[in-house]
């Protein structure tokens, strides 16, 4: 097989090298193109560009895999914990047992925050999205937290950051209801202590229930990471510009907010919330998201990478089908999901469009059996991929290659147009 791409042009033939990934994915190195030939790729959406090399995670969007680190995230689902899966994906091995409890032990050691961060919650707006407030609070960690020069620093801005913004989120729940604000335990595991944190209070004290605590680890572990998605990329281009740590993150929950990505969430539970208030016309929506005339589309449906049943959406379906067994509840929206799903499913649009549930076709029925509140969502995928941003963010800060990310364009506005003072226009 060629080692290289002929391009000719101006009837000149120039060669790039074609490099293979351990997977075999294959991509033509045009990193010196315009310096050879003066052009440029023009590729909106990124479709066919590779941003990076990387060694944190792999998806096959036909074959619908996803492994972080090379281990399945079926496995880690199975067997792992939010925080083991965390320690992986940003040290690039699982850890021994010392190393996870030190690693746990430094998550509790730095999970309070500065109390008077508290004054700023007070001061937003009460019709604020918990994801702008969260971007905001992120990036202010950093005039509380400044040290980020030494490998040192840097490794406890990680730890902070996973173990702060899990308490931010909580104290954002309890401030926007007026409670008291329940500070983190340190005998408990990260997913207890964040139900606990949300859920506490000192007139009913909250039982932590553990296979709600195991759902939760589920949870975050499927939102880990994803590669080079629209957050991700956000972390990693804004972290180009050498910002601190706290800005490239507060950048990716930016970009996550978003309902083609993360916002998917809380819109499939608005979705299918509209559904039941309509007496559970399915077929309405499915005619919708099909007219061309209508921007509607079916939330939680479809993947710019994946082209089969997200990986993540399978587990999705299945935890959420336990907890709610095991909390003996019945959520409406559960069946209305599933009989959409089967509809979609069977039906030629959504099969020539190659479109299958994603990971937020479920997650938010899941989250409701937790009684985290719809408007938290979003938040919730942004703490479970917290860890991927900073192992992307760390991969490409280490890199000796890191360099300004700052793409071309074709421009296709006016030529020189001479200036026209205003008194003659
Ligand atoms: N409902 C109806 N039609 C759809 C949908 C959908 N959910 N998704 C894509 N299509 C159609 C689209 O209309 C287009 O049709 P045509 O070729 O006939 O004009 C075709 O499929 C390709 O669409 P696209 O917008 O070019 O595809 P994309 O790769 O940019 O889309 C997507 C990816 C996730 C933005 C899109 O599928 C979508 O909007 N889904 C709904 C929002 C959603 O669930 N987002 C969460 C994604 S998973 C979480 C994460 O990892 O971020």
């Amino acid at each position: 097989m060629d080692n290289f791409v002929k391009i000719t042009f101006n009837k000149k033939t120039y060669e790039f090298p074609v490099i293979t990934g351990s997977e075999g994915e294959k991509a033509i190195d045009i990193s010196t193109l315009r310096q050879k030939t003066g052009l440029i790729t023009l590729d909106p959406g990124f479709d066919n560009t590779g941003s990076c090399i990387s060694t944190i995670t792999f998806m096959s969007g036909e074959k619908g895999i996803l492994r972080y680190r090379g281990i399945p995230v079926e496995e880690l689902a199975r067997h792992s914990t939010f925080t083991e899966t965390a320690y992986l994906l940003i040290n690039g091995v699982l850890p021994t047992r010392k190393e996870l409890n030190q690693f746990s032990v430094l998550l509790n050691d730095n999970s309070l925050v500065h109390e008077d961060m508290q004054i700023f919650y007070q001061n937003f707006p009460r019709a604020s999205h918990p994801m702008g407030i969260l971007s905001s609070m992120v990036n202010a960690l950093r005039s509380f937290y400044p040290g980020l020069e030494t490998v040192e620093e840097i490794n406890k801005t990680v730890t902070r950051l996973l173990s702060k913004m899990r308490t931010l989120a909580a104290m954002s729940y309890k401030i926007s209801r007026g409670h008291k604000v329940i500070y983190p335990r340190p005998d408990l595991s990260y997913c207890a202590n964040f139900l606990n944190m949300m859920f506490d209070s000192p007139v009913k004290p909250y039982r932590i229930d553990k296979e709600l605590a195991k759902a939760l680890n589920v949870f975050w572990i499927l939102h880990a990471d994803h590669e080079q998605n629209c957050s991700t990329s956000a972390v990693r281009v804004v972290g180009s510009g050498r910002v601190n740590l706290y800005a490239a993150i507060s950048a990716g929950i930016a970009a996550l907010w978003g309902p083609l990505h993360g916002g998917a969430n809380q819109a499939v539970i608005e979705m299918l919330s509209d559904i039941a208030k309509n007496g559970g016309n399915i077929n309405s929506v499915i005619k919708r998201a099909k007219d061309k005339n209508d921007s509607f589309r079916l939330m939680g449906f479809g993947h710019r990478v994946y082209k089969t049943y997200d990986p993540r959406a399978k587990i999705m379906k299945k935890t959420c089908a336990k907890v709610l067994k095991k909390l003996k509840t019945n959520d409406p929206l559960l069946n209305i999901a599933k009989e959409l799903e089967e509809i979609a499913l069977n039906d030629n649009y959504f099969i020539d469009h190659n479109l299958y549930p994603n990971v937020d076709f479920y997650s938010g029925i899941l989250l409701r059996a937790m009684r985290i509140p719809t408007n938290m969502f979003t938040v919730m995928f942004a703490i479970g991929r917290l860890p991927g941003w900073i192992a992307q963010w760390k991969e490409s800060a280490d890199d000796p290659k890191w360099r300004l990310s700052r793409p071309r364009q074709v421009y296709i506005g006016p030529t020189k147009t001479k200036y026209i003072p205003i008194d003659e226009r």
